[in-house]
């Protein structure tokens, strides 16, 4: 038997690496099932973007490795980009850094400034990407609430406390996301300067995840924004959701050139950039206007109507101001015994009910974290009418809720 390192202790497949290839499986014996799971969107990138792509990649020098800083072309859109919609100055040539996704630049951060014996705050319920990265760099996750009753945002003691209770070298970083996924809770103006002066105090690496703030929003905000936010923080951002690039894989890194300098210092030994024409396309999707994001958003909005019925067929109960693009609903009996027997809890009940009595796979918010395990999520990057056929298969079954 070969032996596994340590590092990946604690650390699974990831859940929808696991569950997608059960689905293909489910797929395969015939079920068809609707997926309403994972958050890709299924619409196309802009035509004017495909078209760079098209142009660059037929050019015969366009093939060779890359500047592993990005092209200087992206790096400039990406500062416009910023300026533009979130009012932040960001120097092109030291204050950024485009990534292969903003996945893995979460996995870059921990991996330039956590180790064993350190700490690092994570969200719960939050991006399960946080906690598996920390744990490969050997840090310790530690997780913090986030409570509707808080409108999902960090309670401030229980950070402190968590801060004095854990031992050894104590906690270096904080991560962050608003909008928040799963939630769906926006940020405040006052919540991002409560964060930065919290992170100030307690000298922490304060890291802001910021991939939703397109979607069903109509105020994208930069942790930067906040005065002195460079002192502390850094923001990761992507074009995966509001450019529909997901496959593309195309990220960015924003903060001080210090820190920029620091994660390049990990991240140029892991990769060789991106394809140039990828990099030039990304370029013209972040020149996109108002109207882009309009048309995507009156497109999520439709179907969110759609899942508003699902959601109320299944007994569900939601708040309608989430942004982001997917539905966070509590399910319905939350007591219910078996859950204490699900490790997903009463949301994991519900999603594997779905699954495989209706042929319907939507997500067990107990993924995101235990904080999750009475909720589901619903993604928002299936059409209207599989939607629809969705909420017919759900009726046809008259599931006992
Ligand atoms: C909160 C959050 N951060 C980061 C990502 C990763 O995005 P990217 O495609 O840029 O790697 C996701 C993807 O689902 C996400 O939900």
């Amino acid at each position: 038997m070969m032996e596994i390192a340590k590092r990946l202790n604690g650390v699974g497949e990831y859940y929808f690496s696991q569950k997608l290839r059960e689905i293909d499986a489910m797929n395969k014996a015939g079920k068809n099932v609707i997926n309403l799971g994972i958050g890709s969107p299924d619409l196309p990138p802009h035509p004017s973007v495909i078209k760079v792509l098209q142009d660059e990649s037929a050019k015969p020098n366009m093939h060779g490795y890359q500047n592993y800083k990005g092209s200087p072309q992206l790096r400039n859109a990406i500062s416009n980009w910023y300026k533009k919609w979130y009012h932040v100055n960001l120097d092109p040539e030291t204050e950024i850094l485009p990534l292969i996704g903003s996945k893995e630049g979460i996995m870059h951060i921990c991996m330039t400034y956590f180790e064993e014996g350190i700490g690092v705050l994570v969200p719960n319920p939050g991006y399960p990407t946080y906690s598996s990265a920390v744990k490969i760099s050997g840090a310790t996750p530690i997780y913090y609430n986030l409570k509707k009753e808080n409108n999902y945002e960090p309670d401030f003691d229980e950070l402190e406390k968590l801060i004095t209770q854990f031992p050894h070298q104590g906690i270096r970083g904080l991560f962050v996301n608003y909008p928040q996924m799963p939630t769906g809770q926006l940020p405040t103006v006052k919540m991002f300067e409560d964060l930065v002066a919290f992170a100030k105090e307690h000298d922490l690496l304060l890291v802001h995840d910021n991939p939703y703030s397109f979607i069903l929003n109509k105020k994208p905000l930069s942790i930067l924004s906040v005065a002195g936010a460079k002192d502390v923080a850094l923001e990761l951002n992507s074009l995966s959701k509001s450019q529909n690039m997901a496959g593309w894989r195309v990220g960015m890194l924003c903060g001080k050139k210090e820190r920029i300098d620091e994660v390049l210092r990990f991240k140029s030994n892991m990769d060789s950039g991106m394809f140039l024409p990828v990099q030039l396309a990304a370029a013209k999707a972040l020149e996109l206007g108002q109207d882009w994001h309009d048309e995507l958003n009156a497109i999520y909005a439709k179907r969110r109507d759609k899942v508003y019925e699902l959601l109320d067929l299944l007994k569900c109960s939601y708040d309608t101001s989430q942004a982001g693009m997917f539905m966070w609903a509590a399910s319905p009996n939350p007591s219910e015994e078996g859950a204490l027997n699900h490790p997903l809890g009463i949301g994991g009940i519900l999603s594997d009910k779905i699954l495989y009595e209706a042929n319907v796979f939507i997500t067990p918010g107990g993924i995101f974290g235990d904080a999750g395990n009475d909720y589901i999520r619903i993604s928002l990057c299936t059409k209207g009418e599989k939607i629809a056929e969705a909420i017919e298969r759900i009726k046809n079954l008259k599931l006992k809720i």
